[in-house]
């Protein structure tokens, strides 16, 4: 915690670059992480997630500091429910096709295409294959302005980082091995 401190307007308005070295994941390291999915009993609602985190942003979920890139793995006929929350997310297909449900509209995909999740939309998975996405999302961003908010099925009330005491808008899924 430390003694509250001081700052001048000077330093206010010119605070210190702070840069993310720059990282590479090794698409044989990402498909070794992926492939420990099969190893792990179903969690929330057998949703597979695997977020791309760079170390130096410690316990804070994130690939940077306002974005996290995550891979999505789900198999045929699985069904991610309804939920919402108030980042942004932009889902381009690896692999698989099905459709997902955004709002009431139905947005068929395939592999190539990009899709957009907007804020606080409700959103619903039907992976009619296998399928394997990318989803970019500024959901760290969020975190750090204490304004994470998650509304997953069957919750009444909506969870959120504020709210809570730390950030838990979603349980630690348990590891692989
Ligand atoms: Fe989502």
């Amino acid at each position: 915690m430390g003694d509250p401190k001081f700052v001048r307007y000077g330093e206010q308005i010119r605070p210190p670059v702070r840069d993310l070295e720059p990282l590479i994941w090794k698409g044989r390291d990402i498909a070794r992480e992926l492939d420990k999915f099969d190893e792990v009993p179903e969690y929330y609602n057998g949703r597979r997630n695997l977020v791309l985190q760079h170390p130096a942003l410690g316990d804070i979920p994130g690939t940077s500091q306002t974005m996290h890139v995550a891979f999505l793995h789900l198999k045929a006929g699985e069904h991610v429910p309804p939920h919402r929350h108030s980042y942004t997310t932009i889902i381009y297909v690896i692999r698989g096709r099905g459709h997902t449900i955004i709002d009431g509209k139905r947005l068929d995909w395939e592999p190539g295409d990009v899709y957009l999740i907007p804020a606080w939309a409700d959103h619903e998975f039907h992976p009619e294959e296998d399928h394997l996405l990318v989803a970019v999302t500024d959901g760290p961003l969020f975190v750090y302005l204490r304004s994470l908010v998650v509304q997953e099925p069957g919750e009444n009330a909506i969870r959120s980082a504020a709210a809570e005491e730390k950030q838990a808008a979603l349980p630690i899924p348990p590891r692989a091995g």
